[in-house]
Parts: C-alpha cells; sequence; structure tokens
C-alpha cells in the first residue's frame, strides 16, 4: 500500500478564478511537494449534467489545465490526466456499481440539491444518480489513500469510504479506505461582495489581463457608508480591500488602514494602489500561462503522459479487482 497517494479530481468549468487559486490550487502545490498525486481532469463526471451540450467540456478542459501548469503544478512531480483517457475509470464504476445499494445514492444530501439548484436540467438519470460511485472509483483505482477536498464534497467522500469497505467485505481487502484531507479554502469575495463564482459574473480569472484585472478592480464596491469623499470609512467594511488586502504589504495595509479612517485617500486613488499589488502578484503566472499558450501542443502531451502513467497503476489495480470477485 502507498500510503503518500493523493487522488483529486476537478471537474472542467473553464478558466480558473482567484477563488480556486486560493482554495484547492494552492492546497495542490503543497501537496505535490511531499505526497505521489495523481490530479485529474473529471470530464465523465461533467457529463453527469452536461450531457444535452458537449459542446464546451474540451475547451474548459484545456483551459483548466494550462491554470494548473501554470499556477506551478508540475508534471515531473504530479501525474496530471484526463479522467476520459483512462477506461479503467469506467469499468471500475462499473463494478462499484454492482455493490452500491441505491438507497446510498437517494440520500446524498448533494443528489437532491443539485437537482433542485440545476432544475432546468433534467438529471434525473442513472449516471447523476451515480456520480459518487465514479467519483469512488476514481480514487480507489489508484488506490489512495488521501483524497483532498473541500466540504461540500464530504458527503461524496463518505459514500467512497462505504463502497470500499462494502467491497473489501465482499471480495477482500484490496483497497485501502482513503480519508478526506479536509482543504480549508478561504472563502473569498468577487467583485460584487457576494462569494466569488464564475456563475455570479464576479469572479477575476487567472488568464485575464492586467487592464482587465485593473478594470474589475476599479468597479469593486467599497465601504458602502462611506458616501462622500471626507467621510471616513473602514476598511473591514470594504469588498475590495477583503479581497486585495491579501497582496497588499504590511507597510501598505497599515497606510491605507490609516488613510480610509481619517479620510485621507480617495477610493478611486486606494483601488489603484490595490490593483496594482494584486497584478503584480499575479504576473509570474500570467506571464507563464502565456509562454504555455505559445506552444500549443504542450497541453495534450502532457495529458497523454499522464494517462499512460495513471493507466499503469490503473490496469494493476485493475487486475486485483478481477481476481479478488473472479469475474
Ligand atoms: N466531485 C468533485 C467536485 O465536484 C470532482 C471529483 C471527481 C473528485 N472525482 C473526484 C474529487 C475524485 C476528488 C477525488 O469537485
Ligand atoms: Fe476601501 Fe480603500 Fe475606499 Fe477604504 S479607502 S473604503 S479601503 S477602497
Amino acid at each position: 500500500m502507498n500510503d503518500r497517494r493523493i487522488v483529486s479530481g476537478m471537474r472542467p468549468t473553464g478558466k480558473l478564478h482567484l477563488g480556486h487559486f486560493h482554495g484547492v490550487l494552492s492546497n495542490w502545490l503543497e501537496l505535490q511537494k511531499s505526497y505521489d498525486c495523481f490530479f485529474f481532469a473529471a470530464d465523465w463526471h461533467s457529463l453527469t449534467t452536461e450531457y444535452a451540450d458537449t459542446s464546451g467540456i474540451r475547451e474548459s478542459i484545456r483551459d483548466m489545465v494550462l491554470d494548473w501548469l501554470a499556477f506551478g503544478i508540475d508534471p515531473e512531480k504530479s501525474t496530471i490526466f484526463c479522467q476520459s483517457a483512462v477506461h479503467q475509470h469506467a469499468e471500475l464504476n462499473l463494478i462499484l456499481s454492482m455493490v452500491t445499494p441505491v438507497s446510498w445514492l437517494e440520500r446524498n444530501p448533494t443528489y437532491k440539491e443539485m437537482q433542485e439548484n440545476l432544475a432546468a436540467k433534467d438529471l434525473s438519470t442513472f449516471g447523476f444518480l451515480g456520480y459518487p460511485v465514479l467519483m469512488a472509483a476514481d480514487i480507489i483505482l489508484y488506490r489512495a489513500t488521501r483524497v483532498p477536498v473541500g466540504h461540500d464534497q464530504l458527503p461524496h467522500l463518505e459514500i467512497t469510504r462505504e463502497i470500499t469497505r462494502r467491497f473489501n467485505y465482499l471480495y477482500g481487502e484490496v483497497f485501502p479506505e482513503p480519508v478526506a484531507l479536509l482543504t480549508e479554502s478561504p472563502k473569498v469575495l468577487g467583485l460584487d461582495g457576494r462569494k466569488m463564482s464564475k456563475s455570479y459574473g464576479n469572479a477575476i480569472f487567472l488568464s485575464e489581463t492586467a487592464e482587465e484585472t485593473q478594470k474589475k478592480v476599479m468597479s469593486m464596491v467599497t465601504d458602502t457608508q462611506r458616501v462622500r469623499r471626507t467621510d471616513s470609512g473602514d476598511p473591514d467594511n470594504c469588498v475590495a480591500y477583503s479581497l486585495n488586502q491579501q497582496y497588499l504589504s504590511g507597510a501598505q495595509k497599515e497606510e491605507i488602514g490609516f488613510a480610509c479612517r481619517s479620510a485621507s485617500i480617495g477610493c478611486v486613488d486606494c483601488k489603484k494602489m490595490q490593483a496594482k499589488a494584486l497584478v503584480e502578484a499575479m504576473a509570474p503566472f500570467r506571464s507563464k500561462r502565456d509562454e504555455l499558450t505559445s506552444s500549443p501542443a504542450i497541453v495534450a502531451e502532457i495529458l497523454a503522459h499522464g494517462a499512460s502513467k495513471a493507466a499503469r497503476s490503473a490496469a494493476e489495480t485493475m487486475t486485483l479487482v478481477r481476481e479478488a470477485i473472479k469475474v
């Protein structure tokens, strides 16, 4: 058993934003230093909700993987691939589906919730109900012991553990039971003060230009109590500041705190300073992404290399599975 093995997937939803940057990606970056990491684009999981219009999925994978690479997810250290390129995910999914009681899937809290949230789509499909089974297959296919996930994915991981136990009980101890490595993602606020999310249209993307980022910061909400330029403000009530403070130096934060409270700086000038800090912090990422984008074959090459590595490990597991179930 390889207890340094980590598996995590992300559904390809396109370009990533600062919320991903501070949550999942910075966590992956840390993990790849000391674990044997398998990171993949969960495109079959995207199909569970996007099956009626799949036109955007390929491009979303490319955009997402470019962001991973530019951010520092390193194909020399981690295995980076696409779920659909390793057919064993589907094979194990099928076998696990035989031992998974439907009631476990029906009582999964995210099942009803997502159906309600995405009411415009018909999600009363077999595949959507089976989302957690495929996720279990993704994880135990590599006999991973740890899975970095956010709070929202904990119910899914619990089902993975239940399915693993049931498989092992029926056929012998083939799989280690994976545990969640809970990723504490700081809540990143978007331009309008709501949680940053692509669907709210309030996100700052890792792939946008410096000018776009600058313009977005200038449009951000500030302390709404501060109506006139001569009113004193409070950075703690300022959406712009809440997003940008992490890019400011200690001295800058102090300066802004004082200047805002004493009304000695206007919000426009203050946001210019904040935007500059954010843009500078993103500059290395942006140039790396531009460099990667200029060699169009690179993403496909990295994914192909990752898939062949993943497939080797997956094939070993499937040999054990077939021996265990004798089918
Ligand atoms: N369900 C996860 C999400 O929506 C994506 C995912 C698919 C995943 N397979 C996985 C995450 C395996 C961790 C491990 O974010
Ligand atoms: Fe926000 Fe700066 Fe305006 Fe204060 S001065 S409300 S911190 S933008």
